[in-house]
């Protein structure tokens, strides 16, 4: 399975604050079997997200696309806009599960806005920004996407 990782973060674009999150996406994946072929990040902005996701999965480039931050309440905070904006068909299950889930590490796992969803033979998750967030959910869902991906293909 090929994997990218985009990472949605003014701050982290501009150089003020280092991408902890994608690097804690890529530790995790990488051990269960997925092959990183794009990793960046990008700022808080609808337009340049959605063109990034559009050419991965329009190129298919990767079977997985998992995006870190931008999901929570701050205005420039848009990745789940951009995310359903590209997908074909909505995949509502999956940060359900991962919101539920969360409840037991925080309230404030309510917050999250995170959206996942398909465009051609690509799956998109939304991830939540912290480190600490990327952990908790991915550790839930990991071992659950390897048989939607199995059906995608
Ligand atoms: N989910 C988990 N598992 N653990 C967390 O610490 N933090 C929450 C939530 N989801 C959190 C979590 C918080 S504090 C916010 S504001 C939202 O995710 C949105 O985060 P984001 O804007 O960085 O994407």
């Amino acid at each position: 399975m090929r994997a990218a990782i985009i990472t949605s973060s003014d701050t982290g674009y501009a150089g003020e604050r280092e991408d902890l999150s994608g690097p804690a996406i890529r530790e995790m994946i990488e051990p269960a079997g997925y092959e990183v072929v794009y990793q960046k990040v990008w700022p808080d902005d609808r337009q340049i997200l959605e063109h990034e996701m559009k050419e991965i999965c329009d190129s298919g480039l990767a079977d997985l696309i998992l995006t870190t931050g931008g999901t929570g309440f701050s205005p420039r905070d848009v990745m789940p806009e951009a995310t359903l904006a590209v997908t074909e068909r909505v995949v509502p299950g999956i940060p359900e599960a991962m919101r539920a889930y969360s409840l037991q590490f925080t309230g404030r796992a309510m917050l999250s806005r995170a959206a996942a969803g398909i465009r051609k033979q690509t799956l998109i998750v939304n991830l939540p920004g912290s480190p600490k967030a990327v952990r908790e959910c991915l550790e839930y869902i990991l071992p659950q996407l390897e048989h939607g991906l199995q059906i995608l293909l």
